[in-house]
Formats: structure tokens, sequence, C-alpha cells
């Protein structure tokens, strides 16, 4: 079984079908996505369709959960409110039905997918979780892998039973030990915030026992352009630069 995750896809359709394209040229079995795939980005629209036509379950993110509750709008920076209340503006009848049915967990097999954190938090950040109660929540967990989203980032956190470890995930295939947990953030499609401005997922393959970073390049400055054309706050732009 080869397993694609993608997450904080962000509005930018053009990195999406790159990604996507990859991942059919991958011999992936099954695509996960873990919410955020819209705001910032100038097609958050565009990105639900493809992702329904596509038919690849998606959980909540935190800016899907700012949509379908007004309220948690009023946390967001100023620049991250404007685009997303731009970006409501900007959906389909049809694109806010479906962001009202997400789940904010998804489990398949021995993987549990959650934007923020585990067990169920699509706002909670990795590094506000101290030590002791990430051993808690893998002491719960009853699946081997959570995948999260939300930092835009590529790390593992493992747990052997007694020792937590964290480091970064660098592109290419790392081996995964059966005798761990893990807790894997899935970088970002469409808003990386790694130092480097490819779109990145991960594929789980679990003959090989690994898991795989791909950077996969596409027309960043058409992107960039179309944030500015469309009204986006500029720095969503830059930052993708
Ligand atoms: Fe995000």
């Amino acid at each position: 079984m080869r397993l694609a995750v993608i997450t904080d896809i962000h509005g930018n359709w053009d990195a999406l079908v790159n990604v996507l394209q990859d991942i059919d040229h991958s011999g992936v079995d099954k695509i996960f996505c873990l919410g955020d795939n819209i705001g910032y980005g100038p097609e958050s629209d565009r990105v639900i369709q493809t992702l329904r036509d596509r038919e690849i379950p998606s959980i909540l993110g935190n800016h899907e959960l700012a949509v379908i509750n007004r309220e948690y709008l009023a946390w967001f920076n100023p620049m991250a409110r404007k685009s997303l209340e731009k970006t409501i503006e900007m959906l389909s009848d049809n694109t806010l039905s479906y962001l009202s049915d997400l789940e904010r967990v998804l489990v398949h097999g021995e993987y549990r997918f959650v934007h923020g954190f585990p067990p169920d938090s699509p706002s909670t950040y990795r590094y506000e979780v101290p030590d002791y109660k990430k051993r808690r929540i893998f002491e719960t967990m009853e699946e081997k892998i959570c995948f999260i989203g939300h930092t835009h980032d590529l790390n593992l956190i493992a747990y052997n039973g007694e020792t937590l470890t964290s480091e970064l995930l660098v592109k290419g295939p790392s081996i995964l030990s059966f005798e761990n947990r893990y807790i894997i953030s899935a970088g970002s499609v469409g808003q990386p915030r790694d130092g480097n401005n490819n779109a990145k997922y991960v594929i789980r393959d679990e003959s090989a026992g690994t898991i795989e970073v791909r950077y996969i390049p596409y027309d960043i400055t058409s992107v960039a352009e179309k944030i500015l054309a469309a009204g986006f706050p500029g720095i969503h732009a830059r930052r993708l630069l």
C-alpha cells in the first residue's frame, strides 16, 4: 500500500495540479488531505472542486473552521483574516455546504489524520504541545501514525514507549521503525514555510517501511500574479516566491 498525504493547499490550484500529476505517476493507492484547502491563494473554490472531482477525502482545517464558525475568524492575524474574508466571498454555495460537512478526524487502518494535533484539534500547533502531553497522546492513540498539517513544515515526532524525539523530515525517503509510533507533519502544498518554495507532500510506503518527502515545482510567479490580480493581500504572494 502506498498512501499520499497532502495538506495546506490554501487555494493554490496550480501547485495542487502538479502535485496530483506527480501522485498519479507514483503508484499511489490512496490520497488523503489534511485540510486548509482554502485561504491565502487565489483559487480556493477550484481547489475544492478538484478534490471533490478526484474523490480525495479531506478533514477540517482551521481555515475551513473559520468559514463555518465566523467567531473563530477573530483569532486570525489581520492579513490572514482579510484573505479569508475575500475567499469566502468567492466560494460557491456548493463549496460552502461541502465545508460544513467536513470531519475533524479521519482514521484509515493504522493511520490517523488531523489538521492541527491529535487527538482531534484543527487549531493546535505542534510546537505548542509540551512533551508530557505528547506522551499522553501517543499512549492513548490507537493508530501507529498520525499525519498532521497546520505548521506548513516537515517534521517527524517518534515515540518508542519511553523516549520522544523530534526531527526535520528531509527530501526523499526516511525509514520508519516498526517499534515506534509517529506524528508526521506533512508540509504544505500551497504555502510552504520551510525555507523552500516547491510544493511538498509525503508518500507512506508500507512495504518499504518508509515515509518519502517529495518536492514539486510549479509556476510560482503565475500564482503570485493571480493573488495580486484578485486583490488578496500581497504578503501571501510574496511569501510564495
Ligand atoms: Fe494552513
